[in-house]
């Protein structure tokens, strides 16, 4: 890397000729429609009809209208210079109850899609399981069932068969760290679940879902550039105190390394196998997975929201809802000082810069991405007819500009995604918190330009961040 390609262009942080600056959204959060062309109900499907389980009871069956409003979508990244756009594929669509045959009616909106963003010049990102398994395989036991990571390869290779001469990048798993323990253990996520042996179970059946996926991929695409989806924080003790950095080893453990280790390493990490052995003797792990878990990706992407400071419990300071972290209820996570989201997360853009090193340095500095970065804040269309969301755009040149350092500090990453281009139903929150760039009104499906867009817009155009702080 050249320090002229990185250095200052016109007082902006310039990054790497042909980075790809990118948009994300999901499925089920975005598509509506979710019971045309053959759609099957999806574990989320299932959830949101779970009363108590979502906010005000919302789900994502109308969503943005994106399965019917693509075109109008896809016009809207070309006019923000898009080079990539992240999306993903509904397992349900295309392979109803996820077993058997490809469903063309479903599949065929992926096709128009694709063919739509390369007309425009966008490139296609896929992710092939941003958390709607069909509804019938969680039936027969989930994540937390072996068999699901082979119907997920058999899947995998339905959807590469069909996009794979046209698609640039495929993830595999959006999150596996979600999946597992939203879902399986503190049951904030669909399916529910609250079963902290499961959802062990199923953080090394997604693993091995990944790598079967990869496998399934390469053998009809064997050039095929594949990755996995991480979301990573910056994990941090709130004292040198040896009890604290302890907490801190545990949950490091289950939230980055229990994920990295195994994918970039090829093997789990010895200290959680430990901390976790009075809930799992980890015998789900057969003989041979972690060659295909561990087997070597194109690219890693990372989602980066917020870092996590943590301590033990002691008198005064009680643990609070630690169920989605399997054998850490004796640690307590503490708010971290300085301005938050509407999610209530920490704006810490320090964390980005730390895990993006870290991945250099501990992981043999494999290609990156960044495949989500974003904030929420509570939007609305002003009476001028904008949306001004200075917040957003403070968040989105932090963060960018800590990039732009781990890269002047030898990190090889290739790309940058916000999350989101588009306001979305927010999973378990429903559609009160707005992540997009670009405003949904939910009565009307009136899409509206945030400041932050045509901010983003004039970063791509020029190649890079502003060395200033935006006003506001
Ligand atoms: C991530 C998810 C994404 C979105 C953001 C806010 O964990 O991958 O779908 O909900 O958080």
């Amino acid at each position: 890397m050249s320090e002229l390609a990185l250095g200052l262009r016109a007082g902006r942080l310039a990054f790497p000729p042909g980075f790809w600056w990118g948009a994300a959204t999901a499925a089920y959060q975005i598509e509506g429609s979710v019971a045309a062309d053959g759609r099957t109900p999806s574990i989320w499907d299932t959830f949101c009809a779970t009363p108590g389980k979502v906010a005000r009871g919302e789900s994502g069956a109308v969503a943005a209208d994106h399965y019917r409003r693509y075109q109008q979508d896809v016009d809207l990244m070309a006019e923000l210079g898009l080079s990539a756009y992240r999306f993903s594929v509904s397992w349900p669509r295309v392979q109803p109850g996820g077993r058997g045959r490809m469903n063309p009616a479903g599949t065929a909106f992926y096709d128009r899609l694709v063919d739509a963003l390369l007309a425009r010049g966008v490139r296609p990102v896929v992710t092939l399981y941003h958390w709607d398994l069909p509804q019938e395989l969680e039936d027969d036991g989930g994540w937390a069932a072996r068999d699901t990571a082979y119907r997920f390869a058999d899947y995998a290779g339905l959807v590469a068969g069909r996009l794979g001469d046209r698609v640039q990048l495929w993830t595999t798993l959006n999150e596996p760290w979600c999946s597992a323990f939203l879902g399986y253990a503190s049951g904030d996520h669909a399916p529910g679940r609250t079963e902290p042996a499961a959802a062990l179970a199923a953080a090394h059946h997604l693993l091995l879902a990944h790598g079967l996926g990869v496998q399934a991929l390469r053998a009809r695409l064997p050039a095929a550039p594949a990755s996995l989806v991480v979301n990573l924080t910056a994990m941090r003790s709130v004292s040198d105190d040896p009890a604290d950095l302890d907490a801190a080893r545990r949950m490091d453990g289950l939230a980055n390394r229990l994920f990295l280790d195994p994918v970039l390493r090829g093997e789990y990490p010895a200290d959680v196998l430990r901390d976790t052995a009075a809930i799992t003797d980890w015998s789900f792990v057969r003989g041979g997975d972690l060659e295909i878990i561990g087997a070597r990706i194109g690219a890693l992407g990372v989602n980066y929201y917020q870092p996590t400071l943590v301590g033990a419990a002691h008198d005064g300071v009680r643990p609070g809802a630690m169920a989605a972290w399997p054998g850490c209820a004796d640690v307590v996570v503490h708010p971290i000082p300085g301005p938050v989201t509407d999610m209530d997360w920490a704006v810490d853009a320090s964390g980005l810069r730390e895990i993006l090193v870290r991945l250099g340095r501990e992981y043999g500095n494999p290609p990156l991405l960044v495949t989500e970065n974003g904030a929420a804040y509570r939007d609305r269309v002003a009476p001028d007819g904008g949306v001004h969301d200075p917040e957003r755009v403070g968040y989105l040149h932090s963060h960018l500009t800590a990039a732009h350092q781990a890269v002047s500090e030898g990190v090889d990453l290739r790309g940058y995604f916000v999350w989101s281009l588009l306001d979305n139903f927010e999973w378990a929150e429903g559609y009160g918190r707005r992540f997009g760039l670009v405003h949904i009104d939910y009565e009307t499906q009136r899409r509206t330009w945030k400041d932050s867009a045509h901010w983003y817009r004039e970063v791509i155009a020029g190649g890079g961040v502003p060395v200033d702080r935006p006003a506001g």
